[in-house]
C-alpha cells in the first residue's frame, strides 16, 4: 500500500520551504480538527505532522507509512481512502472536524464537522450515512439564570430550521431529552459559557453534553446569540415575508427570543446567507421523554464504534428491515421519538396489523416495490450540485433525472396494490396520488427530452444518457449536419481505397482518432503504399497500424469536430435546464419520499413482527391520564433483542402491574437475569408507542408513558472525575425532577457505590418518594433484600423474585424465571431444589445458610468465574443424579445422597465459585 502513495513533489528546496512556511501560516487549530492538504484538485491528499501520526495510527495501522521532510511529518491519502474511510472515521465515528485546503493556494476548499457534513459530500460527491442513519444537526444552546432554556437547531440535510424553548430543572433534564430526541451531533454556546468553572449552571450543561457522549461543542461570540435576526432569516427562509411566516407558525419574539437568538447565532457559525430553509417550531412533550441511561440501557441504537459487534446488537438493527436509506432515516427519527398519543400509535399498530395480515401485499411490498425505490433525497442534491458546477461528465446528471423518472413510472403499479382501507387511504394512497398527478409532468419532461434507450440495454454502466435530438429545433439542425459529414467522411474512405487498392473496413480502416479526429488506419505491412504518396499524411505508427489523412478528410474532420462541439454545448445547456426543472419539482418529491419511507417503516414493522422466533402481537393500550385502567399486562414477554442471539438462551417472564401494584421490587441471585427482566419491560414499551408489535403473547396491555427513565449500571457511565455515587445522585435527581404519574422508571442496582448501609438507606428512600410522590410505574431490581419490606407498609408495591430453573432436554441449562413473592436467600440452595434434593437435605441447607446470616448471600466471584463453577456443577450434578436418584426419588438414603455428592464435589471443590456454593450447603 504504502509503495502506491506519492512523495510530495517541489520544483525547488525554495518551494519547499514555502510550501511548509504556508502551512505553519494557517490559523492555529485544536486536536479536534484535522487538517488536510488537497493536491492537484484530488488527484491525492495529505495529512501533516499530529494529524499524519493520528492518520498512520487510526487508518493504515502503521507509522511506516509517514515520511519526513523538512522536519514535518506527512501522510498521503488516495482519494479512494480519504472519502471511504478517513472521513468516516473523522467525522462520523470519532466526531472530529475536518478542514481541507488547496494545496498551491493554500485556500480553503471545504470543511465539515459532526452536524454539518453537506458541504464535504457536495464537494467530493460523497454519501457520509452514519451507522444508526440519523440526520446530522447542529444545535445552538442560550439560557437564562431562572433556567429558561432556549434552542436552534439546523438540519442542513433537509433544510430545515427549528426552535424549541422550554422551561428546565436544575439538573437541565428538559434539555437532554430534545437533545436525544433529535440526535443532535454537534452544538455551539455563547463563549461566556465555561465548562471549567466551579459552579453554575453552565457546568451543568457541559454535564449533560458529557452525559450524552460523543456531541461536539464550539463556543462562538456570545454578541452573536444577541442579534436582531428576523433580517438574516429573511434570506434563507422561503417564503416572501419572515413575518407572516413566522406567524403562520405561531413563533412571535416574545415566545421565542432565545431560540431566535440562538438562531442568528447558527445563521452566522453555518455561514448560512441564501437558501430555501423550512423553519418551524419544536414542542418536546409530543414525544416520549427518553435519558441517556434509557438510550443506552435499552440498546436502542448500536454502540458506535464497533464493526465486530454481533449482527443485531440494538432495537435498530432489530427493527431496521427498511428496502431504502430514507426507511431507517425515518426508522431512526422514530426511536428517538416515540408517540404519547394513543390514536398516532393506534393508527401505526392498525397499518402493522393490515400487512401483517395481508401477506400479498406486504411481499409485493418487500420484495417487489420498495426495493426500486431510490435515495431521494440525495439524488435531488445531486441534481442541485450538477445544476451549480459545470464540471464533470454533463450526460452523467442525466443518470439522476432518469433514477427519479424510474421511481415515477412504477407508482401507479404500487397505487392498484394499495387497497381502500380508511387508513391506508389517509396516510398512503391520498398523498401518494397527490403527488403523483404532479409528477406525471415531470414523467413527461423526462419522455419528452431525453433518450431513453439506454434503459432497454443490460450495460447501462457504459452507455449515457443524452437528449433525444428531435426535442430541439437546433439539435435537429446540428444533427443532419452531422450526419451529412458523416457520409462525407465514409465516401473520402471509399475513394481512397480505389486509390490505394486497400479493400475498405477490411484494410483500409476510417476511425476516431483521439487527437486527430476521423482518419485511416492500415497495418504497418500496408503502410508502404502510403510512401512517396504525397497525397497521404501520415500522423503516427503504432502497434496497431498507421494512422494517415488526405486533405479532404482532414477537412471533413475539423467539420465534424465543429459540429460535434456545438451539438455538445447546446446538448449541456439543455441538460442544466432539465437539471433545474427538475428540481422544481422537490416541494412534490420531498414529501412523496417521506410517504414512502412511513410505507417502509411499516412493512419493516410488519415484516419484524411477523418473523420474530414467535411472532410479536399487537398490544391494547391505555392513554395517558388513564388512570383506572392503565395496567401492564405481559405474558410469556421476550427482550427482542436478546431471543435473537443464538448463544443465548432466553425464557418468557410475565409481568403484572396496575395502578394499585405499580411498584415491583426485584430481588435474586445476582447474575440472575433481573437486569434483563426490567430492561426488556422498557424495551417493550419503547416498541409499543414507535407503533411497532411487541414480544410477547397475545392479550398483551401497556399503558403509554410520557417518559422511560432509567438508573442503570454505574460502571459504564463516562462521566470524568465524579464517584459513582455522585453519579446515581446525578441520574436519580434527574429521574426524580422528570418523572410524573405517567412515566415509567427502571433501576438497576442503586446503593452500590456506598457503603452497604447508606446504600440501602438511599434506595429506601428513594423508592418512598418514588411511591408516594410520583405513584408511577416502576421497576426496581436490587440486591438488597430487606427493601422487599417496602411491601408490609405500601399496599402499591409488589415483590417479585428470580428463581433458577434447570430445562432439560439434551443438555441442562440454567434459566431464570421471574416469579412472585421474595426469593430465598441462597443460590447454592436453589441449585440444590433445581435437582430436587430431598425435602430434609434442602431444610438442613436452609438452616445452615441462615446460620450463616447477614449480608454475605452475595457472591464473591465475577460473572465468568460463576459461570464456569455453574459448568462444572452442572456436570457433576447430572451424574450424582444418575447415581443417586430414579426421577425425582432416592435410590440411596438421604444421608449417602449427600456424602455422595460432598465426594464427587472434592475434585472440584478448589474452583471458587463452587466453593463458594458448597460452603453453604
Ligand atoms: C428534517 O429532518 C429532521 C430529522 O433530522 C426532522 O426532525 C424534521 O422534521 C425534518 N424537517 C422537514 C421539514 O422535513
Ligand atoms: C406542547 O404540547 C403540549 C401538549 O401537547 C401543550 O400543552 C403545550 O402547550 C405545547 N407547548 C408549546 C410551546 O406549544
Ligand atoms: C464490540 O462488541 C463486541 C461484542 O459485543 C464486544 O465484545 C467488544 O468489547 C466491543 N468493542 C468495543 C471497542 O466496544
Ligand atoms: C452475521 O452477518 C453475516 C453477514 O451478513 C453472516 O454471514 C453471519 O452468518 C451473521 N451471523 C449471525 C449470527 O447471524
Ligand atoms: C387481521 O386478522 C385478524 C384475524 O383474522 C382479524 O381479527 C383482524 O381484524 C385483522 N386486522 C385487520 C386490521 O384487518
Ligand atoms: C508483415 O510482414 C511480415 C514480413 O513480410 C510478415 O512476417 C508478417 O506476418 C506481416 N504481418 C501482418 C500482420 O500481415
Ligand atoms: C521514392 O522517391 C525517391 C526520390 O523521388 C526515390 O529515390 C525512392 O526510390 C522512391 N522510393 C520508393 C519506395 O518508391
Amino acid at each position: 500500500m504504502s509503495s502506491t502513495r506519492p512523495d510530495l513533489r517541489f520544483s525547488d528546496a525554495g518551494d519547499e520551504r514555502s510550501y511548509y512556511r504556508k502551512f505553519a501560516q494557517l490559523p492555529p487549530k485544536d486536536a479536534s480538527t484535522i487538517r488536510v492538504m488537497d493536491h492537484n484538485n484530488r488527484d491525492y491528499f495529505t495529512v501533516l505532522d499530529e494529524d499524519a501520526d493520528m492518520i498512520a495510527d487510526n487508518i493504515y495501522k502503521t507509522r511506516s507509512v509517514i515520511k519526513a521532510s523538512n522536519a514535518h511529518r506527512y501522510v498521503t491519502i488516495s482519494p479512494q481512502v480519504f472519502y471511504n474511510t478517513v472521513l468516516r472515521f473523522c467525522l462520523i465515528e470519532n466526531h472530529l472536524k475536518v478542514e481541507v485546503y488547496h494545496s498551491k493556494t493554500f485556500e480553503l476548499v471545504t470543511m465539515a464537522t459532526p452536524g454539518n457534513l453537506e458541504s464535504i459530500a457536495n464537494e467530493y460527491g460523497i454519501n457520509l450515512e452514519s451507522a444508526d442513519f440519523s440526520s446530522p444537526m447542529v444545535a445552538a444552546v442560550k439560557f437564562t439564570p431562572a433556567k429558561k432554556i432556549g434552542v436552534g437547531l439546523v438540519d442542513l440535510s433537509n433544510s430545515s430550521i427549528q426552535l424549541c424553548e422550554f422551561e428546565d430543572n436544575d439538573l437541565f433534564s428538559n434539555l437532554e431529552t430534545l437533545l436525544l430526541q433529535l440526535g443532535v451531533k454537534e452544538i455551539i454556546v455563547p463563549s461566556n459559557y465555561d465548562p471549567h468553572e466551579e459552579t453554575g449552571d453552565a457546568v451543568k450543561l457541559f454535564q449533560v453534553l458529557d452525559r450524552i457522549g460523543n456531541i461536539v461543542v464550539t463556543s462562538v461570540k456570545s454578541s452573536l446569540f444577541n442579534k436582531e435576526v428576523e433580517h438574516d432569516l429573511a434570506r434563507i427562509v422561503e417564503g416572501e415575508n419572515i413575518e407572516l411566516v413566522l406567524a403562520s407558525k405561531g413563533i412571535n419574539a416574545i415566545d421565542f427570543p432565545l431560540s431566535l437568538a440562538c438562531c442568528s447565532a447558527l445563521l452566522h457559525y453555518l455561514e448560512l446567507s441564501s437558501g430555501e430553509f423550512s423553519i418551524d417550531k419544536y414542542n418536546l412533550s409530543d414525544y416520549m421523554k427518553l435519558d441517556t441511561s434509557t438510550t443506552k440501557a435499552l440498546n436502542i441504537f448500536p454502540a458506535s464504534n464497533n464493526y465486530t459487534k454481533p449482527n443485531v446488537s440494538s432495537i435498530f438493527d432489530l427493527l431496521n428491515k427498511c428496502k431504502s436509506s430514507a426507511g431507517s432515516r425515518l426508522l431512526s427519527q422514530w426511536l428517538k421519538q416515540p408517540l404519547t398519543s394513543v390514536s398516532d400509535i393506534t393508527d401505526r399498530h392498525e397499518l402493522v396489523e393490515l400487512l401483517v395480515n395481508d401477506t400479498s401485499l406486504r411481499v409485493f411490498l418487500t420484495q417487489d416495490w420498495l426495493p426500486r425505490v431510490p435515495d431521494v433525497k440525495r439524488l435531488l442534491k445531486k441534481i442541485a450540485n450538477g445544476v451549480k458546477k459545470s464540471s464533470g461528465n454533463e450526460n452523467k446528471k442525466l443518470d439522476d433525472v432518469v433514477r427519479l423518472y424510474q421511481l415515477v413510472i412504477v407508482v401507479p403499479e404500487l397505487l392498484s396494490m394499495l387497497n381502500d382501507n380508511p387508513l391506508i387511504l389517509k396516510y398512503w394512497t391520498e398523498p401518494i396520488q397527490k403527488a403523483h398527478k404532479s409528477l406525471i409532468k415531470f414523467q413527461e419532461l423526462v419522455e419528452t427530452t431525453i433518450d431513453l434507450s439506454p434503459l432497454d440495454s443490460s450495460d447501462l454502466l457504459h452507455n449515457d444518457f443524452n437528449i433525444k435530438p428531435e426535442f430541439d429545433e437546433s439539435l435537429v439542425k446540428i444533427n443532419n449536419q452531422l450526419e451529412a459529414t458523416l457520409s462525407d467522411i465514409k465516401q473520402c474512405q471509399v475513394d481512397a481505397s480505389d486509390d490505394l487498392n486497400l479493400e475498405v473496413d477490411k484494410k483500409l480502416k476510417l476511425e476516431k482518432h483521439q487527437n486527430h479526429g476521423w482518419c485511416f488506419r492500415v497495418t504497418r505491412n500496408d503502410s508502404n503504399v502510403l510512401r512517396n504518396n504525397s497525397k497521404y499524411q501520415q500522423f503516427q505508427t503504432v502497434k496497431a497500424g498507421t494512422y494517415f489523412s488526405t486533405k479532404e478528410l482532414r477537412t471533413l474532420a475539423l467539420q465534424y469536430q465543429k459540429y460535434s462541439d456545438e451539438y455538445n454545448s447546446k446538448q449541456r445547456e439543455l441538460i442544466r435546464e432539465i437539471l433545474s426543472i427538475s428540481l422544481t419539482y422537490s416541494s412534490v418529491f420531498m414529501p412523496f419520499a417521506l410517504t414512502l419511507a412511513h410505507i417502509d417503516v411499516i412493512v419493516s414493522f410488519a415484516n419484524s413482527s411477523v418473523f420474530a422466533p414467535t411472532p410479536y402481537v399487537r398490544p391494547i393500550i391505555h392513554g395517558l391520564n388513564d388512570k383506572e385502567s392503565r395496567t401492564l399486562k405481559l405474558k410469556d414477554a421476550r427482550h427482542p433483542v436478546l431471543e435473537v442471539q443464538d448463544d443465548i438462551n432466553f425464557i418468557a417472564n410475565d409481568v403484572a402491574m396496575s395502578p394499585g401494584k405499580q411498584f415491583s421490587i426485584i430481588t435474586g441471585p445476582n447474575m440472575g437475569g433481573k437486569s434483563t427482566y426490567i430492561r426488556q419491560v422498557g424495551v417493550i414499551a419503547l416498541m409499543n408507542q414507535i407503533g411497532c408489535f411487541v414480544p410477547a403473547r397475545e392479550g398483551a396491555e401497556l399503558p403509554v408513558f410520557d417518559a422511560i427513565l432509567s438508573r442503570v449500571g454505574a460502571g459504564d457511565s463516562q462521566l470524568k472525575g465524579l464517584s459513582t455515587f455522585m453519579i446515581e445522585m446525578l441520574e436519580t435527581s434527574s429521574i426524580l425532577a422528570t418523572a410524573s404519574a405517567n412515566s415509567l422508571i427502571i433501576i438497576d442496582e442503586l446503593g452500590r457505590g456506598t457503603s452497604t448501609y447508606d446504600g440501602f438507606g438511599l434506595a429506601w428512600a428513594i423508592s418512598e418518594h418514588i411511591i408516594k410522590e410520583k405513584e408511577c410505574f416502576t421497576l426496581f431490581a436490587t440486591h438488597f433484600h430487606e427493601l422487599t419490606q417496602l411491601a408490609d407498609k405500601y399496599p402499591s408495591v409488589q415483590n417479585l423474585h428470580v428463581v433458577a430453573h434447570v430445562e432439560q432436554a439434551d443438555d441442562i441449562t440454567l434459566m431464570y424465571r421471574v416469579e412472585p413473592g421474595v426469593s430465598d436467600k441462597s443460590f447454592g440452595i436453589h441449585v440444590a431444589e433445581l435437582v430436587k434434593f430431598p425435602a430434609k437435605i434442602v431444610n438442613m441447607a436452609k438452616r445452615k445458610a441462615d446460620e450463616l446470616g447477614g449480608d454475605g448471600k452475595r457472591s464473591k466471584c465475577t460473572p465468568e468465574e460463576i459461570q464456569q463453577g455453574i459448568e462444572k456443577l452442572k456436570g457433576v450434578l447430572i451424574k450424582w443424579r444418575e447415581q443417586c436418584y430414579d426421577g425425582s426419588k432416592c435410590t440411596t438414603d438421604p444421608d449417602t445422597a449427600i456424602s455422595k455428592l460432598r465426594e464427587m464435589v472434592q475434585p472440584i471443590n478448589d474452583d471458587k465459585y463452587v466453593h463458594e456454593i458448597m460452603s453453604q450447603l
